[in-house]
């Protein structure tokens, strides 16, 4: 613990650092090519050493709670919740979602499916979750920890999201058309900034998502935990932000099109090996 203190006050300073030399968002972003910036390579040094003792760690645990120990209102609990591969089983499904889950008649992404289930066996209240549904500094809500927990549980597993049931490969289509489509005030699409490689916004380095080695990175570091702040964020979470980037309106949580975005990313990085949850600055 005195090790972890340690490191997390190390990871405040950098955090600092980190936002010294943030920049608000370029009014008409133009990604440049190439070349890792200088503090990019100092925060991946930083990051493998925080990953031994990652703090996601505590969401973790409490995510693990909820799942083994909450009844809802009428004894039920999350040991009826089938993540796609039997009720109750949390082992390798992660790694198997978005999936066509029969009962529902849908493709759900992990998050989705987990808030399905905390509202069908523990009484969780959906328009509860909608009020926030992200974290932040005040607090990270429960299905946050549970998505957590769940996605550590397929840690070091191969990504596997699967393309059979017919309407798994349409959301992967679709996911792939809004990918590329060109909207809103600056006509920008998901590609304009992972379209290509080599891309960067300042200090961050952009993935081309459209390559399985890079796309790995839209489903490899979630959920994540921010040092800034100290609390954790899903793949959810980085979709809503990734629209206001394009400056396109925030899609509704849980929402078909944010399935169908991450239906495609995570086909896309399929055969790789899953290694969250992860540490975001
Ligand atoms: C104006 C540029 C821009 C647009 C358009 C954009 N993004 Fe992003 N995206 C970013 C930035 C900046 C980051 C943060 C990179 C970092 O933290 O290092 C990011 C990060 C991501 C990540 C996480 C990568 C990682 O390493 O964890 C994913 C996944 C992602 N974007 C997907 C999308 C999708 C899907 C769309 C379309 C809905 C989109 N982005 C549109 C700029 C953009």
């Amino acid at each position: 613990m005195k090790q972890r203190l340690g490191m997390l006050i190390a990871a405040t300073a950098l955090a600092t650092a980190f936002a010294a030399h943030a920049q608000p968002a370029p009014k008409k972003a133009a990604p440049k090519a190439p070349a890792k910036s200088a503090i990019t390579a100092e925060f991946e040094k930083f990051r493998e050493v925080l990953e031994e003792d990652n703090p996601a760690e505590l969401f973790e645990a409490r995510g693990e709670e909820i799942w083994k120990t909450r009844k809802g209102p009428d004894g039920a609990s999350m040991a009826q919740c089938d993540l796609g591969l039997g009720p109750g089983v949390v082992k390798g499904a992660y790694v198997r979602m978005p999936r066509w889950f029969a009962d529902v008649g849908q493709v759900m992404d992990a998050e989705r499916r987990v808030v399905h289930c905390m509202v069908k066996y523990l009484g969780y209240k959906e328009e509860d979750i909608r009020k926030q549904p992200f974290s932040n500094e005040q607090r990270t809500p429960d299905h946050v920890s549970v998505v957590t927990y769940v996605a550590a549980q397929s840690r070091g597993m191969k990504i596997a999201a699967p393309q059979k049931h017919p309407k798994e490969i349409e959301t992967y289509q679709i996911g792939k058309e809004i990918f590329a489509y060109r909207a809103g005030p600056y006509d920008f699409s998901c590609a304009t900034c992972h379209g290509a490689d080599g891309m960067r916004i300042r200090t961050q380095d952009l993935p081309n998502l459209r390559k399985p080695d890079q796309a790995v990175r839209a489903y490899q570091g979630w959920p994540g935990y921010r040092m800034t702040g100290g609390f954790m964020l899903t793949q959810q979470w980085r979709m809503n932000d990734c629209f206001r980037q394009q400056r396109f309106p925030e899609p509704n949580y849980l929402s078909d099109s944010v399935t169908a975005l991450l239906a495609y990313m995570t086909v896309t990085a399929n055969g790789q090996v899953y290694k969250g949850p992860g540490i975001k600055r």
